[in-house]
């Protein structure tokens, strides 16, 4: 297919294959400052619009979507949370991130990201092209990359550019272009996953509620007043068809139970998914012409809430450097990324791995670990430094961090 005639031929500096919050925010941020980007993306809008992602963003994301022009709606429909609950052994402790490092977190549905970030792009004039097929990435050793797809009418297209963005996601097809025996995959499989409904009900607390019970890990997220988002600990193999709603609230009451008579308002169950998950990180972030970002690039349990971040992290050092590249500088510019972005990523990796270790059980858990389990959880919220980490690492850390 590589050689086959195209239907039309468009040169841009910045290709992006992926439009998912990464990639539509990077042409955005390029877009503002003059650069045309094309993204593509194998997707329909209405599938990525309709399919739930986590829920929450550093105030410093926040604060880009709003001051970098996307939207302020986040600032109208967001809710901003100044903590969250931690439950286990039947009692509430509450996390004061406000108090303890002066910073919060924005509930706000990456669907939502994604729709503003969408529109934004059509208000600004910038090309997206959903619901491509048959997507290839060609050249990118060169300093002449291409893209190329089939557009839903099944007419195929060309797109010449100086650099290619890899922001094509956990499934990442641009990621496997660097050579094999020139890149490292680090990783790590999760023996559990998650279960994620959304259900019809008011709201059951006023912010998020991350439970560790020693029947494993439920989270209470939010979506709206009418409209909930709930997640609990499940076998990676469940199937969907073996919960029904009596289950599934059986299974989470257990999971919030407590002392306090802490219980769930419970409603229709709207939708159900068995999310698997993993940590992961592909290096180099770079090869090329070619840079990823995002989830291509790397994977965290949704435990501590960083993917989004991430990934917005990612583009917003991306964005910089292909300016600078493209400003003059050249392709030695793109060296800053990996440095800039790793750095962060490897923070987050660390900390959605503890959280995430901290909060579920494990099925060969003897009573020696779940007691191990819950000292460091009494660590953690029994001490002035310990809720400060807590607080510190999941309201993130200041762009390209420090120390
Ligand atoms: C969500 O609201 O979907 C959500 C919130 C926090 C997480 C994960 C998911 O850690």
């Amino acid at each position: 297919m590589t050689d086959t005639p195209v239907d039309t031929v468009v040169s841009v500096p910045v290709a992006v294959v992926g439009a998912g919050p990464a990639g539509l925010m990077l042409a955005h941020l390029l877009g503002r400052a003059g650069v045309e980007a094309i993204a593509v993306d194998t997707r329909s809008r209405h599938e990525i619009e309709t399919t739930q992602r986590a829920g929450i963003l550093e105030a410093g994301a926040a604060r880009d979507l709003v001051e970098t022009g996307v939207s302020d709606r986040i600032l109208r429909e967001g809710h901003e949370h100044e903590g969250i609950e931690l439950r286990f052994g039947g009692r509430p402790h509450r996390i004061h991130f406000k108090e303890l490092v002066g910073a919060s977190a924005w509930l706000y549905p990456q669907t939502d990201v994604f729709v503003d970030l969408a529109d934004a792009r059509a208000r600004d004039g910038g090309t997206v092209h959903f619901g491509v097929k048959d997507t290839e990435v060609l050249d990118i050793t060169t300093d002449t990359p291409r893209v190329r797809y089939t557009a839903p009418d099944g007419s195929r297209h060309e797109i010449r550019a100086r650099y290619v963005v890899g922001a094509d996601g956990s499934r990442s097809m641009c990621r496997d272009l660097v050579p094999e025996e020139r890149r490292v995959r680090y990783g790590k499989e999760y023996p559990f996953a998650w279960f994620g409904i959304l259900a019809e009900a008011p709201r059951s607390a006023p912010e998020l509620v991350y439970a560790h019970s020693e029947h494993g890990f439920a989270l209470i997220s939010q979506r709206t007043e009418s409209v909930q988002r709930m997640y609990f600990q499940c076998d990676p193999g469940a199937s969907t068809d073996d919960w029904p709603d009596d289950r599934i609230w059986e299974t989470l009451q257990a999971r919030v139970a407590g002392r306090d008579g802490f219980r769930l308002h419970e409603g229709p169950v709207l939708e159900k998914t068995v999310l698997r998950f993993r940590s992961f990180v592909q290096e180099p972030m770079r090869w090329g012409s070619m840079a990823l970002a995002g989830d291509a690039a790397h994977t965290v349990p949704p435990t501590g809430a960083r993917g989004l971040n991430l990934a917005l992290h990612d583009v917003k050092v991306l964005a910089d450097v292909l300016l600078k590249a493209l400003g003059g500088a050249g392709g030695a510019a793109l060296d800053d990324y990996q440095p800039r972005a790793l750095q962060r990523i490897w923070r987050a990796q660390n900390f959605s791995s503890w959280m995430t270790r901290l909060l579920h059980t494990t099925a060969g858990a003897t009573p020696f670990d779940l007691r191990l389990q819950l000292g460091e959880l009494d660590n953690v919220v029994g001490t002035r430094a310990g809720r400060t980490y807590l607080a510190e690492q999941y309201t993130g850390w200041p762009a390209g961090c420090s120390g």
